[in-house]
């Protein structure tokens, strides 16, 4: 154990030498930066572990938010009062659950997933959680149960959290700001994915998802809008948020 720690410290030691003196950057360091940052602000919750084992356990893919990414989710439903979410891709709940933490007691969060069965290990994450009350799980794909969210009169989300696939965020977008209003924060995941954003010719749909999701971002006057990098556990990846501005 003391061995394995020695060889750790002085490989990180190696590793932050590199980044300093050669810009190199690695998983291992992101890791171990994420760890630090997590164990220090993000204490260990027994509800969320809960949840990512009972997610891992039904075979869900572990595409589920970091526990400082899932925070700082929290700390922007928090910072805009969210008093409605609506997350497009609920996956295991993971994120549903952060953000959910953030409502007051009459808020409402609404989370589209088109897999039956993630949005079963969802509703059971979600009741363990106490959060039943605050949170409906809508079965169906988000093209398709979008339209319905309208037409019942939900205009006004006040946070949009999409993270669902790729290659239908320009869709998304479409759609979430359909279902904004003035101050609403619209926010999305994987909008760097490794990089590969940057690359136009890019075969991958989901790169093209992204590519043209950000592009509608960035010429849309309704809102005001950046993208930020993110490195860690998850790898290397970013968020997109959009705040819905006031018309002219
Ligand atoms: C994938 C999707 C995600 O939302 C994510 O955060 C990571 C990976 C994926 O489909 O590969
Ligand atoms: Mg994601």
């Amino acid at each position: 154990m003391t061995l394995i720690k020695v060889n750790l410290c002085s490989y990180l030691k190696n590793t932050v030498v590199n980044v300093i003196e050669r810009g190199v950057m690695t998983q291992e360091l992101w890791t171990e930066v994420d760890r630090y940052i997590t164990d220090l602000l993000v204490p260990a919750d027994p509800v969320l572990d809960a949840t990512l084992a009972a997610s891992h356990a039904a075979g869900l893919p572990p595409h589920h938010v970091s526990p400082n990414q899932g925070k700082l989710l929290m700390l922007l439903a928090l910072i805009n009062r969210a008093r409605t979410i609506l997350e497009i891709g609920t996956l295991g709940g993971y994120s549903t659950i952060w953000l959910a933490r953030a409502l007051p007691v009459e808020g409402k969060l609404i989370t589209l997933e088109s897999n039956p069965k993630y949005a079963e290990v969802a509703r059971n994450n979600i009741v363990r959680a106490g959060l039943a009350h605050l949170v409906e799980v809508r079965v169906g794909r988000a093209i398709d149960t979008l339209p319905k969210l309208a037409t019942e009169g939900y205009n006004q989300f006040d946070l949009i959290f999409i993270d669902a696939d790729k290659p239908s965020n320009p869709e998304y977008l479409a759609w979430a700001l359909k279902l904004s209003g003035r101050g609403s924060l619209i926010i999305a995941d994987n909008v760097v994915r490794n990089g590969s954003v940057i690359e136009p010719n890019s075969e991958d749909p989901s790169v093209q998802g992204v590519r043209q999701f950000n592009k509608m971002l960035a010429v849309e006057p309704r809102v005001s809008a950046t993208a930020i990098q993110t490195v860690g556990n998850k790898g290397y990846d970013g968020f997109a948020i959009a705040v819905v501005t006031p018309e002219d």
